[in-house]
């Protein structure tokens, strides 16, 4: 079933599990997370960043999502990852998305606050919730994401946020990367226990590839609930791909998109079953 994004991380709060938000950009992407969740019997995020709108029919995709999220066994939100702009947000929540992420962590925190408030308001009238963001992740190896300054949460300032925007759920940034780590990762467990003390809306993890699964375990335990994945599913289906071609001379599209579903899906069990304290 479609299910309403802040439901579902609302009850990983309450069971203390956290939920894998997969970046997708095809139906063979959909497919392998649903049926990973499936098989797991977990809930799932689909998440569509804005930087995909230029190639993906946002409308036919959602529609297409819904359909799927509805025959599913298990509850599956659908989610706009880092929008930047108004016009993609409203374009989303048109189309039956079930949450929006506004990234306004480029602007000050007056700035970043009056513009999340503003599309709070907007979302809320539809009944979609709102993720936002405070602090920025840097953008570590073959991540698809803008770069960012690596500018950890300050706890106070997350605490003003949430309050003054009435966003649903907040992305801390306690010193995950967006991508795989360029050196040894230096995960914040501290500061996002100092961010959770004041704060009670369900709390995000971008960048959870290549970020340590105890790190990530710990992380759930003390209030994270949605962890987003992308960049090591790339890895795997293009490494999968780059093996699978070598000697061959011609094969059927068809086959190559099977196997790249084929090649996807134990990444995301692993990060499913691990994010379900399994
Ligand atoms: P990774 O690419 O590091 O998995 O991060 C994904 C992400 O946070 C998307 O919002």
């Amino acid at each position: 079933m479609l299910s309403n994004t802040k439901d579902v991380l609302e009850n990983a709060q309450r069971d203390k599990h956290g939920v894998a938000a997969f970046n997708v950009y095809s139906l063979e992407t959909v497919q392998a997370a649903i049926s990973v969740a499936e098989k797991e019997n977990q809930p799932v995020i689909i998440a569509l960043g804005e930087r995909y709108f230029p190639t993906v029919d946002v409308e036919g995709f959602s529609a297409m999502v819904r359909a799927m999220a509805d025959k599913a066994s298990v509850p599956v939100s659908l989610h706009l990852d880092h929008a930047y702009e108004k016009e993609s947000i409203i374009r989303a929540i048109r189309c039956g998305f079930s949450s929006v992420m506004f990234d306004g962590s480029a602007y000050n925190l007056d700035e970043n606050m009056r513009l999340t408030k503003e599309i709070v308001e907007i979302a809320h009238m539809a009944g979609v919730s709102v993720e936002a963001e405070i602090g920025s992740l840097a953008r570590g190896a073959f991540s698809d994401e803008e770069e960012g300054d690596g500018i950890l949460t300050d706890p106070k300032s997350a605490k003003e946020f949430v309050a003054e925007t009435g966003v649903d759920f907040l992305a801390a940034a306690i010193g995950t990367a967006h991508g795989m780590y360029k050196g040894e990762p230096k995960i914040e467990l501290d500061l996002l226990d100092r961010i959770r003390q004041d704060i009670d809306v369900p709390l995000v993890l971008h960048g959870g590839s290549g970020t340590p699964e105890d790190k990530m375990k710990q992380a759930i335990q003390k209030g994270i609930c949605k962890i987003n994945v992308n960049t090591e599913i790339s890895m795997a289906a293009v490494s999968h791909l780059q093996a699978y071609f070598e000697n061959k001379e011609m094969v059927h599209l068809s086959t190559v998109m099977a196997e790249m579903q084929q090649s996807i899906e134990p990444v995301m069990t692993k990060f499913v079953k691990l994010f379900a304290n399994k």
